[in-house]
């Protein structure tokens, strides 16, 4: 019974059991969301990789769907995408346009313990039920790189090609093909550019529009870095704001200029779904709420690891230059239990008086927007008790913005989860919107209409369900607040 498995999450996408990683092959075809994701059906560590599959139609309520790949004798099934080939370039189909998904096959090289990564393709005719193995695989080698992986397909309307970005060590290429299965390298992006605290993993490359100005569009280019053992961030998320021709991408950055997506520690190898037929070009992201550093060490039971909320990537047009902007999608709003929402206006805090003492809630939505007034430092303490706390605060004299996961709950079981981190948040007219998700095991942070992120794991018990609304030094005003208990999808 998912309602009542300890850290569960209940508005968040989990595998029924067993370790999950990377979100793959995230498609929109024939009015469903398929997600696939990095899958060992056999444990709750990282393993043989097989590709799990769940579908929606609202990105939130996901049904569980049998495994549809495991590994064979090319390897086992890394991570990969989904495109659908409409016009049957694959000659893979007969009639209706099918599915074929792009992915890494890892074993190793024949009398040798050097890794092997290779790129194989397979294909669906049946809504992605079922799935064949392309009878070539595989149909990308490159023998001089060892993390070769991770392929991200889409077609690109102007030059009339499919397009690949794949990481490859340190930098991503790119290559084009007309049918999926023949390959060539078009170009290489990233080498000196960017953070390389860790191997360059599952990159994705979209045009998005700007907010307010939608004929303007640029071009992001994502890209995961794996876990550096020296840093405490583990695996993160950088992104890069510039131009793409069909061939090649360039960075419209000083190359040693760095973009965060997430400012947690908790999202990592996310992309976005491909074919959605969105009238303006929808890109929804999910990641992998998790991190390499402690991954295979979280404290759930029968299952680790569950995704980000899906989130709708934006541009804009910030003092700082473009920025990407995140947005929860909208469908969230059906799980908002509206008569049970609390709702405040206008109210001055001062320490010592906690607007939110009578509140209990476990899962929720919070929505307010603040004037630090006079106070040194502001913010929600929330999965409160006696002892567990996860602080959500705001240092005005700084403009830091912080989480402080230390005393969230079961935190010993790795060095490296308990902590404190912070991200940079500028006033907008004197006042910050915050809006938060609080789940059973996590807690997303979008702050200013999505400008910053902030998404972490945290394990409070399910008796910590007090708040705080806290301020120090001054007085605060809270302009508005809403806080939405939120119905769990199994319900
Ligand atoms: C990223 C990653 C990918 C790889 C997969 C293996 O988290 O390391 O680069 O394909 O996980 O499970």
């Amino acid at each position: 019974d998912y309602r009542n498995e300890k850290y569960r999450p209940q508005f968040h996408f989990t595998p029924p059991a067993n370790w999950m990683n990377d979100p793959n092959g995230m498609v929109y075809f024939e009015g469903e969301y398929h997600l696939f994701y990095q899958h060992h059906p056999h444990g709750t560590t990282w393993g043989p990789m097989h590709w799990g599959h769940a579908v929606s139609t609202d990105l939130i309520h996901w049904e569980h769907l049998p495994i549809a790949m495991k590994p064979d004798n090319n390897g086992a099934i890394f991570s990969g995408s989904i495109v659908v080939d409409w016009t049957n370039s694959s000659g893979l189909f007969s009639e209706e346009p099918g599915l074929v998904a792009i992915f890494t096959q890892a074993d190793q090289y024949p009398d040798s313990d050097r890794p092997r990564q290779r790129q194989s393709i397979a294909y669906s005719s049946d809504r992605g039920r079922t799935w064949s193995m392309y009878e070539n695989n595989p149909v990308l080698s490159n023998e001089e790189i060892t993390d070769f992986r991770d392929p991200k397909v889409f077609w690109h309307e102007q030059s009339s090609h499919w397009v690949m970005v794949i990481a490859a060590g340190d930098r991503v290429q790119i290559y084009v093909s007309q049918d999926l299965k023949s390959w060539t390298c078009a170009s290489e992006f990233g080498a000196k550019e960017g953070s390389h605290d860790g191997v360059w993993e599952c990159p994705d490359l979209i045009e998005l529009p700007i907010e307010g100005q939608e004929e303007t569009r640029k071009w992001v280019m994502i890209v995961s870095i794996g876990d550096d053992p020296n840093l405490a961030e583990g695996s993160r998320t950088q992104y890069f704001v510039g131009q793409f021709d069909g061939k090649s991408f360039t960075n419209e950055a000083s190359s040693d200029t760095v973009l965060w997506l997430d400012y947690g520690r908790d999202n990592y190898a996310g992309v976005t779904w491909s074919d959605i037929q969105g009238p303006n070009n929808e890109k929804y992201f999910i990641g992998w709420m998790s991190n390499w550093k402690y991954a295979n060490q979280t404290p759930t039971s029968t299952w680790r690891s569950a995704m980000t909320l899906p989130r709708q990537l934006l541009l804009r047009d910030t003092s700082a230059g473009v920025r990407l902007v995140q947005h929860p999608v909208k469908e969230l709003l059906e799980l908002r239990r509206n008569d049970e929402s609390l709702r405040w206006e206008g109210q001055t805090i001062h320490p010592g008086y906690n607007l939110l003492e009578n509140v209990k809630a476990d899962i929720y939505e919070i929505i307010a927007e603040f004037d630090p007034g006079t106070a040194e430092e502001f913010g929600f303490k929330l999965r409160l008790s006696d002892n567990e706390e996860t602080i959500v605060g705001y240092r005005a004299a700084d403009r830091l913005l912080f989480v402080d996961r230390c005393h969230s709950g079961e935190a010993a079981f790795h060095d490296a989860f308990p902590c404190s981190h912070e991200v940079p948040v500028e006033l907008k007219e004197g006042r910050m919107k915050i809006q938060i998700f609080v789940d059973q095991s996590s807690i997303e942070i979008f702050v200013n209409d999505g400008e910053t992120v902030i998404s972490d794991q945290i394990f409070p018990d399910t008796a910590s369900t007090g708040l705080e609304l806290y301020v120090q030094g001054g007085e605060s005003n809270v302009l508005s607040l809403a806080l939405h208990p939120l119905k769990s999808i199994y319900a």
